[in-house]
Formats: C-alpha cells, structure tokens, sequence
C-alpha cells in the first residue's frame, strides 16, 4: 500500500476526522478547524470541530475500554505498543511533511521528531514490562507495636481515562510521551491535540489503530478550546490529566477537580557562562539552545547571563555562528523558519520593541516577514526589560551581563520559571554548588538545556510544572499503588 492508502481513511474531502470508539468519523456539528501554514500562511488542513456529545462518546467509550485493556497481559500490552511504534517509524516521511507544513519545522527535525517518537514508544513498552511486573512485599513487625502477623503485597494498578494534551512545538513526541506510558500500564487515553500539529498527531494515531488497539482504548478528538477546551479538562470521566504547554495549563489546575496531572509549563532557562568556560563549547550550544526550531521549545536557552570580563569574546564568538543560520522555509531544510502565527510573532516583536526602547545593544538588525524572525542578539539586556524575564517562544536571545556568579543565579532564582538552566565552567565543584543554588528542575553542566534522552526525569519547579516526566516517571505518575493485606491469626495460635 502507498502512502496515501494507508491513510486515505483519516481524511474525508478536505478535512481530517476525529478518532473515537476505533473508527474515523466525521463530527455532526458541521463546522471544521482551519489549520495555518505558518510559511504561506495559508489554509493547509482543516481538522473536525467536535462536539460536547462527541467529547462524551469518547469518554464513554474510553472508560469502558479501559476495563479490559487493564485485564490485557502486560506483555500483550507492551507487544502493541512495539507494533505502534514500528509502524509509526516506517511512515515517518508522511508525518514529517504534516510537522513541515502545520508547524514549520525544519525537515530534518521533523522526521527526527517521528523516528523518537517510535524510540519512546519501544522504549517505554520495555520500561513497563519491567517495572509494572514488579510489586513489593512488606510485612508487619518492622513498625513498632506489630507482631509479624500482617503481609502486605503491593502493585501497581491504573488510574483510569488519562486525558493528553500535549503542545503545538512537538504534536508528536510529546503526544506519545504521554500516550505509550498510560496505555503499558492499562489506562485508556484520550488525545487533545494542539490545533497545529493535529494532522501530524492524527496521522501518529491513525499507526496505533493500524497496530490493532482494541477500540475505546486511544481516542483523538480536535476542536476549538472554547467550545470543548473545559469540558475536556473538567469532564468527570477524566481520571488523570497529562499537559504540556502555557499558562493555560495554570488555569486548568485551577479547575479541575481532584484528580493527578502531570504539567510542563514552560520555562525562562538561563545560561549562566563563568570567567573560565570554555567560550567555544558556550558560544555553540547558546546558538543551538537558543535557536533550534526558532527558540520555540520549552528548554530553549532564553536568557544568557556572562561574567563581564568573558562577555564580549562570548558575545563575538555567538556572533559569528547566528550569522551562519540559514534562514527561509522549513522544506528547505532552513535553520529558522517561520514561528508558528502570526499573534507568536507579533509577541516577540512586542518584546523586541520593549527592549529597544529600553537601550539594549542590537547584533543583528530586526527584521521580520510575515511570521519569519530572522535571529536577534539582545546585548546589554537590563531588569527592566520584558525580555529579561519573559518567554519569546521565538529567535531572539537576550544577554545579561553580570559583575558575579550570585547576580545570575538570583536571576535565575528570581524567575516566575524553573524548568532547566545551565553553567559552562571547568571547575565542577563551582558547577555543583550552582546546580544546588539554582531552582529549576534540572541543570545541565556545559551543554545546553534539553529534555531528552526521553528517559530522564524531566521536570519544573514554580510556574514550570507538576510532577516529572521521563518515561519512568510518567509510567508511575499515571498509576496508583494497590495493596493487599494478608492478617495472620496471633502468636498465640498453634497449628497442631
Ligand atoms: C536562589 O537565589 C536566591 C537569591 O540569590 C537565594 O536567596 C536562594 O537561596 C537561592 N536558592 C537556593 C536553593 O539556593
């Protein structure tokens, strides 16, 4: 079968159905979701604008599917799983056209997104076998006041309907990091994709049902946040909610109701850069950190604090290599593409505008077309500018020159955000006091921020998030501990 046999299926005319009780359907409301193609900002594909009904379809069916997929052998689960994941690899090239025109990313990273994606899946299957075939076994007499008279045996049991609504920067891979762990350890789950990247995510979906999920136990349902956005997040058959992406993520902690949720929520990651870094090593990862996929990544590098006496060798340095960045399309392969609307890029302007106002040193001239930013360094940014503190989401990166290694990390501390950060210095003992100081989530020791490899605990403090992610930690945030207690008659009975 071609390419678009395979997924001839997801598509009715123009637009994209919706996935619910193992079927592609088309929503009865009639009205679709257009999709923007941040490069020609055009149309590019229209996606179902689904109803409460359908929401409560999917639910209903999600939460009666769970009830056997829990009885599903483990191994039988994590054998699916595999199936996804291979089947996802094989079409990475249809997929990674869809992230090319929702999202405009790069086309390289594109299909590197779908081929993790398919590694995370696997990974996290392999994960599951391991740690949901172990429980544990207490008993009594350790606690003061017990006779051994008590067994406990514990293990891990699901939560559940687990509700996923992962970003628009990876609809794919932050879509799985939430599905693969829920559905190996028995939950259900129910996709809410980002508007862009809904194709790419509906075509990830449409492998899972090729791989043979019994019907109920993955869902995706698209469709406007004000109409569907609350009634998803506070539907009461929503045991567990998985989220990745703005402060929309703060309002929904506000509102529902007592049920875990696993948030990532952003970041203001800085990169603090001592007098005996090594300004090479510094001045390459600051370019990729803060310019992969335009800056549009939570743990982009998004401010640069560096002691004065290294700043403007570092400055020079960071300088030559923004210059080499391609610039265009993402089919071309470009190193910054258009971010992704139009509101994103008036925002970054917004802060580009503040800062210039303000008296910040330019490197580059600002320039702009359409939703394309060609990449900026801010020099000499100071506290009052909005760029100081606030997320870009897109290519401009500000420095903030320091007298001493305190003034960065009460920079760093003083941030709304706490997801990662990173110091570039030789001296590891200096790296490890700084990691200890600073209050994030993760600090990386000479390299950039970055979440991957997927296995590793990822995770905000503040503003930043609830809960740790990481296949391990997901695994484990989307199970409850069961326990069975086995009493023992008293010592004082005998068994003759
Ligand atoms: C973060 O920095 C502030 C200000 O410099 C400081 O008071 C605080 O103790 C730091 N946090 C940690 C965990 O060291």
């Amino acid at each position: 079968m071609g390419e678009i046999g395979v997924f001839a299926s997801i598509v009715a005319g123009d637009t994209f159905k919706y996935y619910s009780e193992g079927e592609w359907r088309v929503s009865s409301s009639g009205k679709s979701v257009p999709i923007i193609n941040p490069t020609t900002r055009k149309t590019q594909f229209e996606v179902q604008a689904c109803t409460q009904d359908e929401v409560n379809k999917v639910m209903e069916s999600a939460k009666i599917a769970q009830k056997s997929w829990a009885k599903t052998p483990l191994w039988k689960r994590a054998e699916l799983l595999h199936k996804a994941a291979a089947i996802l690899k094989d079409h990475k090239k249809p997929i990674a056209e869809c992230l090319v025109k929702e999202i405009a990313k790069p086309a390289k990273d594109a299909a590197t997104e779908v081929v993790r994606s398919g590694d995370l899946v696997s990974y996290c299957a392999e994960e599951g076998v391991r740690i949901l075939g172990e429980g544990k076994f207490l008993m009594s007499d350790s606690f003061p006041g017990n006779e051994r008279t008590k067994y406990c045996l514990t293990s891990k049991i699901p939560l559940g309907v687990v509700l996923a609504i992962p970003p628009f920067n990876y609809p794919v891979n932050l879509a799985v990091s939430k599905i693969a762990p829920a559905l190996i350890a028995g939950n259900s789950l129910v996709l809410k994709p980002p508007t862009q990247g809904a194709v790419s995510a509906l075509h990830m979906v449409h492998c899972f049902h090729l791989a043979g999920f019994p019907k109920g136990v993955i869902s995706c349902i698209t469709g406007k946040g004000s109409e569907i956005g609350d009634f998803l997040t506070m539907h009461p058959i929503v045991n567990c909610i998985s989220f990745t992406g703005g402060d929309t993520g703060i309002a929904i902690a506000k509102k529902v109701s007592m049920i875990p949720l696993q948030m990532e929520l952003g970041g203001k990651d800085a990169c603090i850069i001592l007098e005996d870094a090594d300004l090479d090593l510094a001045a390459s990862n600051i370019v990729k950190g803060g310019f992969s996929y335009s800056g549009q990544r939570c743990t982009a590098v998004k401010v640069v604090l560096v002691m004065e006496s290294v700043a403007d060798i570092l400055v020079k340095k960071v300088n030559e290599k923004v210059g080499k960045l391609t610039v265009g399309p993402p089919e071309n392969d470009c190193d910054i593409t258009p971010v992704v609307t139009e509101s994103s890029a008036n925002f970054i302007e917004g802060l580009v505008m503040d800062a210039k106002k303000k008296g910040a040193t330019f490197c580059q001239e600002y320039k702009r077309e359409g939703n394309l930013i060609w990449p900026l360094l801010l020099d000499n940014v100071k506290q009052d500018m909005r760029i100081a503190w606030e997320e870009p989401f897109g290519p401009v990166l500000p420095i903030i020159r320091i007298s001493n290694v305190e003034e960065g990390i009460h920079h760093c501390n003083a941030s709304n955000f706490g997801l990662q950060g990173c110091v570039f210095t030789k001296d590891i003992n200096k790296a490890m006091l700084i990691s200890d100081a600073m209050e994030t989530g993760t600090v990386q020791i000479n390299s950039a921020p970055a979440r991957g490899p997927d296995h590793f605990p990822f995770q905000g403090l503040k503003d930043s998030g609830i809960g740790s992610q990481g296949v391990t930690n997901s695994i484990n945030m989307m199970t409850k501990i069961k326990s069975t207690v086995i009493n023992l008659p008293t010592p004082s009975y005998t068994m003759g």
